[in-house]
């Protein structure tokens, strides 16, 4: 699919702008420094609602990675082969001006100001791709444990900085709820733990029951091997 940018009204592209104002101060003190350097890096193209063709430039020549146009129903097998092959699916679709703070659905402001600022760092891409590559090989088992794990790290994980406890989760960094829930002093931030990530059915809507801290990008290189020892070793549930 393609993103007709002339489809976008100005309603869409006040949205758009308004998203930015809303969370760009959330983001600058609660995110974590790696998706602060991918933003600063994205930030001239996030002034109107953003050209896919001039994203997919900017992170092919500075983060080994593409993007592409898809519809909000990619399976979870069509995701994670882009993934693998280093291209992210970006919906091109805006969330209504009603629904700025929150949309179960995917949209161009959680997948561009979410997710491509980290996709700038080498550990972190990595991660990401190499992940996404075992699902296509996985039995159903490793599948769904493949989901929870990309949902602990990708989309709602958190990092120690020597700042503090920052997000880099793009789930939680595309929504001011989410962002204040996570960084306040009451969020519940467990360590890491394979185990009961394989074990935890994720909250898709709802503010998460606990957060997934790491040390630092360093630690998500060994997990999707460990991940695939974890599963072997255990018995079938
Ligand atoms: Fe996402």
């Amino acid at each position: 699919m393609q993103q007709d940018y002339d489809d976008y009204s100005d309603e869409d592209q006040q949205t758009w702008r308004r998203l930015v104002e809303l969370q760009f101060p959330l983001l600058q003190a609660h995110a974590c420094t790696a998706f602060q350097e991918g933003y600063a890096l994205l930030e001239p193209h996030l002034r109107t609602i953003p050209r896919l063709e001039d994203l997919a430039r900017l992170l092919e020549r500075y983060a080994g990675w593409s993007v592409v146009a898809a519809d909000g129903f990619l399976s979870a097998e069509d995701y994670f082969a882009l993934l693998a092959r280093r291209i992210f699916p970006v919906v091109p679709a805006i969330r209504k001006a009603g629904a700025l703070r929150f949309t179960p659905a995917p949209d161009i402001w959680h997948d561009v100001c979410g997710h491509l600022p980290l996709l700038f760092d080498r550990r972190y891409g990595r991660f990401v791709a190499d992940l996404s590559r075992r699902f296509a090989q996985a039995g159903e088992r490793l599948r769904v444990a493949i989901g929870r794990l990309y949902w602990f790290t990708v989309e709602t994980g958190v990092v120690f900085e020597a700042g503090g406890r920052k997000i880099y989760g793009s789930g939680i960094l595309s929504g001011p709820d989410e962002i204040r829930y996570a960084a306040g002093d009451a969020a519940p931030v467990r360590p890491f733990d394979l185990a009961q990530i394989v074990a935890t059915q994720p909250h898709y809507e709802d503010l998460q029951p606990f957060f997934v801290a790491i040390d630092s990008f360093d630690a998500l290189a060994p997990l999707p091997a460990a991940l695939e020892r974890l599963l072997r070793g255990a018995p079938a549930r």
